[in-house]
């Protein structure tokens, strides 16, 4: 169960997850706590970041990461899961899973992820430190890269995916049209897949989600879109992301929706004949995935 007494004032956190959908909302949400409100993380979500920043944003954690300080303005004994946000290819990964190795050691830090790493990246961590998260984009139209290497190389290591993005930020739920326009400080303004022409073909998606929604009644395309994810791998987890209280509930609603194999087979079987249009990052940040 969620607490839905999430207060965007006081910014105060669910503290009841449930452990299928919320864990990773309730760690993300301590992550990016811990990054706008203090110096506490060397880590940078992608949310706060310029989109023409072009550096790596990490370093190797060092205890300060997690001081007493930090963990006791989160009101916290230990941090559940702690990623490295991207891979920095001038230190090596070994180092970094180390200092998390220490971090877990003194207690300060329970679990080990990753964001957007390549398969190798996450083979020489594990080795180190077992990780036990890997963040990554994965979605009805972010498919193919993640299910040739990825998802193989998570079972066979027995890591969990928490897929981002998983609603196509936003363009699965169906809110999101050729004539939408967007805040000038909205990422999308620079993905190619968001482009009009992009978004105007890209709909045929959309109203694959809309056809399974409409029959099994009360469920919307988002929830069909996390439920498609959902029944994919026990142990993927995805994180849709929200700044309203009614999407909260809906997406959780996507737990209780049930895709049967023929549903499954027939979303599978349509969306194999739709051509996404648009890489999913401007080349310069693709670049930053995947080491
Ligand atoms: N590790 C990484 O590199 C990385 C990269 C990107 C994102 N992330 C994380 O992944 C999470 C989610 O990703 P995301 O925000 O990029 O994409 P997303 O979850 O696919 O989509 C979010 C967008 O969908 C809208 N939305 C959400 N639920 C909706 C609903 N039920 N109906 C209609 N619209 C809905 C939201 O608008 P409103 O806010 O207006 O509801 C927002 O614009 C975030 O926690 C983010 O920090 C991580």
């Amino acid at each position: 169960m969620i607490e839905t007494r999430w207060d965007p004032l006081t910014r105060k956190l669910p503290s009841l997850v449930d452990p299928k959908f919320g864990m990773s909302v309730y760690v993300q949400s301590l992550l990016n706590m811990i990054t706008s409100d203090s110096e506490a993380s060397c880590t940078v979500p992608d949310h706060l970041q310029l989109p023409n920043k072009t550096t790596p944003d990490n370093c190797v954690p060092h205890t300060d990461c997690c001081d007493e300080d930090s963990l006791r303005r989160l009101k916290v004994d230990a941090i559940d899961l702690f990623y490295q946000h991207r891979v920095d290819p001038q230190v090596p990964i070994e180092d970094v899973a180390e200092a998390v190795k220490d971090l877990i050691r003194e207690g300060k830090v329970k679990h080990f992820g990753l964001s957007e790493p390549g398969v190798q990246t996450i083979r020489r961590a594990h080795e180190v430190q077992p990780v036990t998260a890997v963040q990554s984009e994965y979605s009805l139209w972010w498919r193919r890269r993640p299910e040739e290497e990825l998802l193989p190389m998570l079972e066979e290591l027995g890591i969990g995916l928490v897929p981002f993005s998983p609603l196509g930020k936003g363009f699965l739920t169906g809110n999101i049209d050729s004539k939408t326009t967007f805040d000038t400080s909205d990422f999308r303004n620079i993905v190619p897949r968001f482009t009009p022409e992009a978004r105007k073909a890209n709909l045929a998606l959309v109203d694959l989600l809309r056809k399974v929604a409409e029959r099994k009644k009360k469920t919307t395309p988002a929830q069909i879109a996390l439920a498609w994810l959902l029944a994919q791998k026990p142990w993927i987890v995805p994180i849709p992301g929200t700044r309203k209280l009614e999407r909260l509930e809906e997406n959780i609603g996507a737990v209780a929706v049930e895709l049967t194999s023929e549903d499954l087979r027939e979303i599978d079987s349509a969306a194999s004949k739709i051509t996404i249009q648009g890489a999913r990052y401007p080349e310069y940040l693709e670049k930053r995935t995947g080491l």
